[in-house]
């Protein structure tokens, strides 16, 4: 769970990280979890706030998890932290009874898109800029499919 005091390292990652980083505000109000639903992971490298590797925020609503920021701090990417993270979210939206997991993603972010494809996700939808030019595409990747397989037998394997 993220706390208050790591909000210093969080915002310098999320600067370097994204084109419209979240402010303090949007931070804290995930941390603080006021609403039930709401979640925000941190994974630490190293015990205090400097060792930051990387951190998810999530919304969960009866059967669907919605990714709302997913960031993995520059020393750390291409290491695998990314795809273990994204698997934990998974496995806890399945435990959760969740029948799929959303998010969106830039269009021109390979590297997310590389790892959201891999990991099973399906591009559903789109958003298009004020020229027409496809902004942010829309993922989903569905559970129940897989339990059923699991069930049936087949591959669960993504
Ligand atoms: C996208 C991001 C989370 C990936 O994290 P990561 O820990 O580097 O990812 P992993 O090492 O687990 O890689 C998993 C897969 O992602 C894809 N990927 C990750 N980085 C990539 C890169 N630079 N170029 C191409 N594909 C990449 C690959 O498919 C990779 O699988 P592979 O190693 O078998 O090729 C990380 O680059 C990041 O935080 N970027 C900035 C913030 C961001 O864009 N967040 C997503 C917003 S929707």
């Amino acid at each position: 769970m993220a706390r208050p005091e790591d909000l210093p390292r969080i915002l310098a990652i999320e600067s370097s990280s994204h084109v419209s980083p979240w402010s303090s505000e949007a931070f804290l109000s995930e941390m603080m979890g006021t609403q039930a639903h709401q979640r925000m992971w941190v994974v630490s490298a190293s015990r205090g706030p400097g060792g930051i590797a990387a951190y998810v925020c999530f919304h969960y609503l009866v059967d669907q998890v919605y990714i709302l920021n997913f960031t993995v701090a520059e020393p750390f990417r291409r290491k695998g932290l990314g795809k273990a993270l994204l698997s934990l979210v998974l496995f806890w939206a399945e435990r959760h009874g969740c029948d799929s997991v959303v998010l969106d993603v830039r269009s021109d972010n390979s590297p997310a898109i590389g790892l959201y494809v891999g990991a099973g996700f399906k591009k559903t939808g789109e958003s298009k800029s004020g020229a027409g030019v496809p902004f942010s595409w829309r993922m989903l990747k569905r559970l129940t499919q897989e339990r059923s397989q699991v069930s049936s037998g087949g591959n669960a394997t993504t």
